[in-house]
């Protein structure tokens, strides 16, 4: 990470865990454990249904709750959506877009992607757009191709105004859910791609703006490494951030 030049950001992907009560029990039980620890944005992306007993259990806190997905149109007939208007309705200004397994289970595509990008960034959301190559895509070695495409793609048409509110997170899909990390080395590598795939698209200063997550089995024992890059700017979590104490330990590894 390069806290001269921007944000660390630490931020939870609960995926479908936690109900409402759990999300409260989570909350009240992470609070404390991470209070006054500034130098990251400490970010939970909760269930639809558990959002608004997480936010109420954050509240006043240095924990922002955010969504893990969201519609690109404002409404009509799609059942089992949600508008990025329906998530500002309860205070949600953070969601996860394009996330791996959207993509691998749900059928989302770039141009979904994409979609949804913009819907949340017209309502005034920050996005959190996730990306990355298959385990194939490495083995053929074509990880750059895979990192530069996606971000072209999944970006077209956002402005550099808009990209204040982006941040993308690099998720290697091999390594999500594995235990496979991608070394610190491989992750540093990716990201600087996608630095400077921005910088193509933005320029310099967008680029250089713009934080950069790594995801995938990320955890307390590798983040400090991890967070060591010059282009890992934070962390996307999934299994780490249903464990308070593992989750500590990843936001203080960015302090
Ligand atoms: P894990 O940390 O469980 O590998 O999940 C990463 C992820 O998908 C976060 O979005």
């Amino acid at each position: 990470m390069n806290p001269a030049k921007r944000r660390t950001v630490i931020a939870g992907n609960w995926k479908m865990n936690f109900t409402p009560a759990e999300a409260t029990a989570f909350i009240n039980e992470i609070k404390p454990m991470v209070a006054g620890k500034d130098n990251c944005d400490i970010i939970f992306c909760a269930p639809f249904v558990s959002i608004a007993a997480a936010m109420e259990a954050a509240k006043g806190s240095n924990i922002v709750i955010g969504a893990e997905n969201v519609h690109y149109e404002a409404k009509g007939a799609y059942t089992g959506e949600v508008s990025a208007e329906m998530l500002k309705a309860i205070g949600v200004n953070t969601v996860l877009v394009g996330h791996s397994e959207r993509r691998q289970y749900f059928g989302e595509t770039d141009e979904t992607v994409n979609l949804r990008t913009k819907a949340a960034l017209a309502a005034g959301m920050r996005v959190i757009l996730c990306m990355g190559e298959v385990k194939e895509q490495r083995l053929a070695g074509i990880t750059n191709e895979i990192c530069a495409m996606q971000i072209k793609l999944d970006l077209a048409g956002i402005s550099a105004e808009d990209m204040k509110n982006v941040i993308i997170a690099y998720e290697p899909v091999w390594a999500i859910g594995t235990g496979l990390t991608a070394t610190p080395e491989q992750a540093e590598d990716a990201c600087a791609v996608i630095r400077a795939t921005l910088a193509e698209l933005y320029g310099n200063e967008v680029a250089e703006a713009t934080t950069i997550q790594y995801g995938g089995s990320m955890n307390d024992g590798n983040a400090a490494e991890l967070l060591s890059k010059t282009n890992v700017d934070g962390g996307l979590i999934g299994g780490a951030s249903l464990v308070a104490k593992k989750f500590t330990a990843i936001v203080d590894a960015a302090q």
